[in-house]
């Protein structure tokens, strides 16, 4: 992701002179333009919803002030003024945010060496539009309900460039799991997989935010379906998604399983853990087998941020049985993205795709309510217990707008 992030705040710094804080920061070096400065300020203030949304003066984002993969280290929660918006953005009050498994990738400054601390976490969120500048205003209006991914995310109220913002019919928290995970699996898949019909699609973290939708992908494209997962709850969840064959790893060997009841191999691995489970689906991989590496989350933790992987033998593997390696990065697959999206909210729409959402109901100290969560919500995901997407919900409905 953090190509796109870097193209987007470059071009948010542009967009936002003389407004919005955020393109300060990603702007040092930059000069701000006078004359537009003066603009922006008058008009942002005639579209800033300060008495229906009740916009307070300061607000909570968390910052990235230390590099670590180790979330709690390396961010800390800060009280800051809360953001006017350039020309073309928008003031999202944030009511949802998405966690994903690469907030501590990102935390540990792996997406851009040279982005140096402080700076804002968070990559995706949806809520309601409390501020905007003159030409956002020729799409968007107070009210209005966008989602949208974009650094600093975690924070109860971002800047967003409304270009970049995807509107939303409600401000449901299942639309939060299209941005990235299911945008992911579908692009990835749709790209990638070659999928045909009858062919056999092996999942790994298949109950998880991406994992979720690349199941239902798979089995939408006709494809007998086996999905890893860590729990037996897990693996009701998968069945009711139509995999086929949902496998707890911790209650069954994954290697011999696979072994056993598919020797003919798997056709099509869409493969997010990495190191030995990597290697497992590399060597059950079929004739002509497509491997997509989508993430290897079993590394991110430690200070490498890549699980260890013996790869001396993989160009043997891969030529005995023509099969091939596949990578996957969703910046790099934008000109699908709108397409995608469109797609999943339809499905969503018509009742064709479950998006599943985890708020954390059953974690620890409960549901993941406010800013601080995301530290408890970060922690939830590493330890393998999220059913679906983490979703932090940032603020309570804003008593002023039906729509939420
Ligand atoms: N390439 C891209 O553009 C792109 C975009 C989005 C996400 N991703 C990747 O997709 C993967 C999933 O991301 P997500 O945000 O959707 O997370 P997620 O799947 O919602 O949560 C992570 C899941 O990974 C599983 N897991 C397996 N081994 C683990 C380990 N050693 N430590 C922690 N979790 C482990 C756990 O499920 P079980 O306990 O059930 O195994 C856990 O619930 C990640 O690798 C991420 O980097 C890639």
């Amino acid at each position: 992701m953090s190509s796109l992030l870097l193209a987007r705040n470059g071009r948010r710094a542009i967009s936002v002179i003389g407004g919005g804080r955020r393109g300060t920061d990603a702007l040092s070096g930059v000069h701000p333009v006078t004359r537009r400065f003066i603009i922006d300020m008058s008009y942002s203030a005639h579209f800033m919803d300060f008495k229906g949304s009740s916009i307070p003066s300061t607000m909570k984002k968390l910052v990235v002030t230390k590099l670590s993969p180790n979330f709690r280290e390396a961010v800390s929660m800060q009280t800051v003024t809360v953001p006017t918006p350039g020309d073309a953005d928008l003031l999202v009050r944030n009511r949802y945010v998405g966690i994903n498994a690469s907030d501590i990738n990102f935390s540990a400054g792996r997406y851009d060496p040279s982005l140096k601390p402080p700076f804002d976490a968070g990559f995706e969120g949806i809520g309601e539009v409390v501020g905007l500048g003159l030409s956002a205003s020729s799409r968007y209006t107070i009210g209005d309900i966008v989602a949208y991914f974009g650094s600093g995310a975690f924070a109860e109220y971002t800047v967003v460039p409304a270009k970049e913002s995807v509107p939303v019919p409600a401000v449901k928290p299942e639309f939060l799991t299209l941005l990235v995970s299911g945008a992911t699996a579908y692009i990835a898949l749709k790209r990638l997989g070659d999928l045909a019909e009858g062919e056999t699609v092996l999942v790994t973290a298949a109950a998880g935010g991406t994992g979720q939708f690349a199941v239902q992908f798979a089995k939408q494209a006709g494809c007998h379906v086996i999905g890893t997962c860590s729990s037996n709850e897990k693996a009701g969840f998968l069945k009711s998604l139509g995999c086929n064959r949902p496998i707890n790893y911790t209650s069954e060997d994954l290697a011999k399983t696979l072994k056993k009841e598919y020797p003919k191999g798997i056709d099509v691995v869409y493969e997010s853990v990495g190191g030995s489970v990597l290697e497992l689906a590399v060597n059950r991989l079929a004739n002509k087998g497509r491997l997509i590496v989508i993430g290897f989350i079993s590394g991110y933790q430690t200070a490498s941020g890549i699980p260890p992987f013996t790869g001396g033998t993989l160009p043997v593997k891969l030529l005995q049985k023509s099969a091939s390696i596949r990578g996957f990065f969703l910046p790099h697959f934008l000109s699908d993205y709108r397409e995608a999206l469109g797609s999943m909210m339809q499905m969503f729409a018509k009742g064709k795709l479950v998006c599943e959402v985890d708020c954390g109901d059953l974690a620890q100290g409960g549901r993941f309510v406010g800013l601080e969560s995301v530290f408890r919500a970060v922690d939830y995901m590493y330890a393998g217990k999220n059913l679906g997407k983490v979703v932090v919900e940032v603020a309570p409905p804003s008593v002023s707008n039906s729509k939420l």
